[in-house]
């Protein structure tokens, strides 16, 4: 039979990805997809009727206030959001009998345990932000039962501004760069997790999974990296600690996931972050050689 496969969040760097993986993996279900124009899942009555309407099998709710520094800045906005929100369709679940799946972070971490974290390891968030993600996970764990909860980290995509734009952005305007070199985490391509968040679905797995891609770096190292790769390895880049570079919001020193889980219950791997971040910048066209950086050249 027919289902309903509901995306809150479509339209976002994650949702955009995942609704192109979705619909080539369940070609015989409908999969909706849904952000900010559709739904506002800060509003409770709407939330509740609109998804209740839809009747939907699946939920798989992004939507999120993701700007970590702003959470910090406006920590009503952040748990309205990320916390009530997620509240709120939650509920809406519970209530249509469906699946939820809902994507969590690694920032629910202190990054105080130097080795890999376990699903089942305890969260101590360091800022606003993953606080309002960490009581999202609780209001999931309470409303919807037999959940699924995705903890992503460190994601860059082809549909929203991220680490690599920005750092070919600042690439092409200075000389030289300041990057944070006192933070190791493992980049994490959003195509590769819409995969596995598909892979996932359909071994209809439930509890708390670690997703990530393969080996661990810092931001310094990524954008050394994703430099390189593009042909810009004479910019200068310069290692710099979290304190010197000032943010508002604290970030864990170390948040690596330990992915086995995943591995032991659908058999997937995701491919090392350096190939994934090559395949990325290959099909924007910005590796060296690429029709971006030619057109660059001819302009010169
Ligand atoms: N980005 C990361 O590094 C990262 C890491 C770990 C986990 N995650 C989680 O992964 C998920 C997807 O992340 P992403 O980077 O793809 O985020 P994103 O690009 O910011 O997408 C989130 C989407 O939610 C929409 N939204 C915001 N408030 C809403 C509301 N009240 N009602 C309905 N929709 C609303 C946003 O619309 P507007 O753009 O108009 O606000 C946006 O389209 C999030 O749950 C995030 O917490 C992200």
């Amino acid at each position: 039979m027919k289902q309903i496969v509901l995306v809150i969040g479509a339209k976002g760097m994650l949702g955009t990805d995942l609704m192109t993986v979705l619909r080539a993996a369940l070609p015989n279900d409908e999969v909706v997809g849904w952000d900010i124009g559709e739904i506002d899942i800060q509003k409770e009555e709407e939330t509740l009727t609109k998804i209740e309407k839809l009747r939907p099998s699946v939920v798989i709710h992004l939507a999120a206030y993701t700007d970590v520094d702003g959470c910090e800045l406006d920590e009503k906005r952040a748990f309205a959001i990320n916390a009530e929100g997620t509240k709120h369709v939650a509920l809406a679940v519970s209530r249509c009998q469906a699946k939820m799946v809902y994507l969590s972070t690694d920032y629910v971490f202190d990054g105080n345990k130097r080795e890999p974290y376990l699903e089942s390891d305890s969260p101590r968030p360091l800022n606003v932000y993953g606080r309002s993600k960490l009581q999202g996970e609780q209001y999931v764990q309470a409303w919807a039962k037999e959940a699924l909860i995705i903890r992503a980290q460190w994601l860059y995509g082809r549909y929203g501004k991220n680490f690599v734009t920005s750092i070919l952005r600042q690439a092409n305007e200075k000389k030289v760069l300041s990057i944070v070199d006192d933070q190791i985490g493992s980049p994490t391509y959003t195509f590769d997790l819409a995969e596995a968040i598909s892979v996932l679905i359909q071994f209809d797995a439930r509890g708390i999974f670690h997703v990530a891609n393969s080996d661990l770096c810092t931001w310094y190292a990524f954008g050394q990296t994703v430099l390189r790769l593009s042909g810009m390895e004479k910019v200068r880049v310069i290692p710099i600690s979290s304190k010197e570079l000032g943010r508002p919001a604290a970030r864990p020193s170390y948040s690596v996931f330990n992915c086995q889980k995943l591995k032991r219950e659908t058999g997937l791997v995701l491919r090392p972050w350096s190939e994934a971040v090559q395949d990325y910048l290959t099909i924007q066209g910005l590796t060296a050689g690429g029709p971006e950086n030619q057109e660059k050249q001819g302009e010169k």
